[in-house]
């Protein structure tokens, strides 16, 4: 099982679209039942609350499904995750300041899995739902890439699918 969380700063917007387009990925491939998929965010101002409406809509309308309720990420989780996927600099600086330092080797930016490594801006600010979709789509996809051949023995999965 490859435990993986994404992490923005409200898991309203960026993080919960990660999971949600990252989960149907992995269903496409028959892989479901060897990830473990979530989303956190850095703060805990929007704790308890749904998708914002605006991602639920650009989820909805490329197709994802599912819902998720926003939680603040913990120490501990980021100790027991394989890979703690954030979505700018701000939240990379934040979640190693929560490890004091510690686990940054399962630390990534999503987009550095990508031909063009680059912070997803936060929509929440920027207004454009439709631009983060895309580059958090990139980045999952080249996130999955990366972990497909780095796990091909454990994940059984071949590669010339
Ligand atoms: P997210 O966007 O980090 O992509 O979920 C934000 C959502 C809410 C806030 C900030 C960012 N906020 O300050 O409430």
């Amino acid at each position: 099982m490859i435990s993986v969380v994404f992490v923005c700063l409200g898991n309203i917007c960026r993080s919960p679209m990660a999971e949600l387009i990252f989960r149907k990925m992995v269903k496409e491939r028959g892989l479901e039942r060897s990830f473990c998929i979530t989303s956190r965010g850095t703060s805990d101002e929007e704790e308890g609350n749904s998708i914002y409406l605006p991602a639920a809509r650009t989820l909805r309308a490329h197709g994802v499904e599912g819902e998720h309720i926003s939680a603040q990420l913990s120490k501990r989780e980021v100790m027991n995750a394989d890979y703690v996927l954030v979505m700018d600099s701000g939240n990379l600086f934040d979640v190693l300041r929560l490890t004091g330092g510690a686990c940054s080797d399962k630390v990534f930016k999503l987009c550095s899995f990508t031909s063009r490594p680059r912070d997803v801006a936060d929509p929440w600010y920027t207004r454009d739902f439709e631009k983060a979709y895309s580059d958090i789509r990139d980045g999952c996809e080249g996130f999955l890439n990366y972990v497909l051949s780095a796990h091909s023995d454990m994940l059984g999965y071949d590669l010339r699918h």
